[in-house]
């Protein structure tokens, strides 16, 4: 098994990249490990990687079944009775999950068809009816929520982005802690530039490549 790592920039015509990863990547690639652009891992990514998909998941993430998950769709998607079926027959109940920490079976993905299953509900959305308002992440909770691997919540300390309202910082969540994922609004980055960081930007700063000299060679070194 040939291993690799990519990480995509969150840039928004990159967030539908990690669609097609299973297309743009050779064959004999057969797992990804998918992390967007605005976090830090802080532990050993390899226990991420080796993550058991068990006997037929394509997807593992760390998933939010607290989370409201009819308030993804909209209600033209739920009220339609053909759209809202997807769910039905799922392995189980459908959870939120983000698409930022993904650990992905390329075999799986291509022998299940996701890319046109998801290519499917964009086209839905352009075409047919507004079913979400969100970019990239609904079409993924239409072909996964439900059937996804749960990974632990330690590999997605997520929300540190903050919420929308400006200026507001978030905490850590209870427990321990494999990686820092500043998903939300608000980016450590342009907090630091800004010269108002919340208390936690100070674990980005570090890594900011337009900020330390030399971090952009030790990024490309550590991955090569
Ligand atoms: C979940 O979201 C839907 C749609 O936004 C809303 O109608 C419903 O009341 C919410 N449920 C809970 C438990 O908050």
């Amino acid at each position: 098994m040939r291993v690799l790592a990519v990480a995509l920039l969150a840039a928004a015509p990159l967030n539908y990249a990690r669609i097609y990863l299973a297309d743009l990547l050779p064959r004999s690639v057969s797992r990804v490990l998918y992390l967007d652009s605005d976090l830090l891992v802080v532990d050993d990514v390899a226990r991420l990687w080796a993550t058991d998909l068990g006997p037929d998941a394509a997807l593992a993430a760390p998933e939010y079944c607290h989370a409201n998950f009819t308030s993804y769709f909209t209600d033209a998607f739920w009220s339609h009775p053909e759209y809202s079926s997807i769910f039905t027959n799922r392995g189980r109940a459908p959870c939120y999950f983000n698409t930022g920490v993904m650990v992905i079976d390329l075999d799986r993905w291509r022998a299940g068809g996701y890319t046109v299953k998801l290519e499917y509900w964009m086209e839905v959305q352009k075409q047919e009816a507004r079913i979400y308002e969100l970019g990239s992440l609904p079409p993924f909770l239409l072909v996964f929520a439900g059937e996804v691997k749960a990974v632990e919540h330690r590999w997605n300390q997520h929300g540190l982005g903050g919420d929308n309202v400006a200026g507001q910082c978030r905490e850590l969540h209870p427990g321990p802690v494999s990686l820092l994922h500043w998903s939300g609004k608000g980016k450590p980055w342009l907090r630091l530039d800004a010269g108002r960081p919340c208390p936690l930007d100070a674990l980005w700063a570090p890594y900011d490549l337009l900020r330390r000299r030399g971090a952009r060679d030790d990024l490309l070194a550590a991955v090569a």
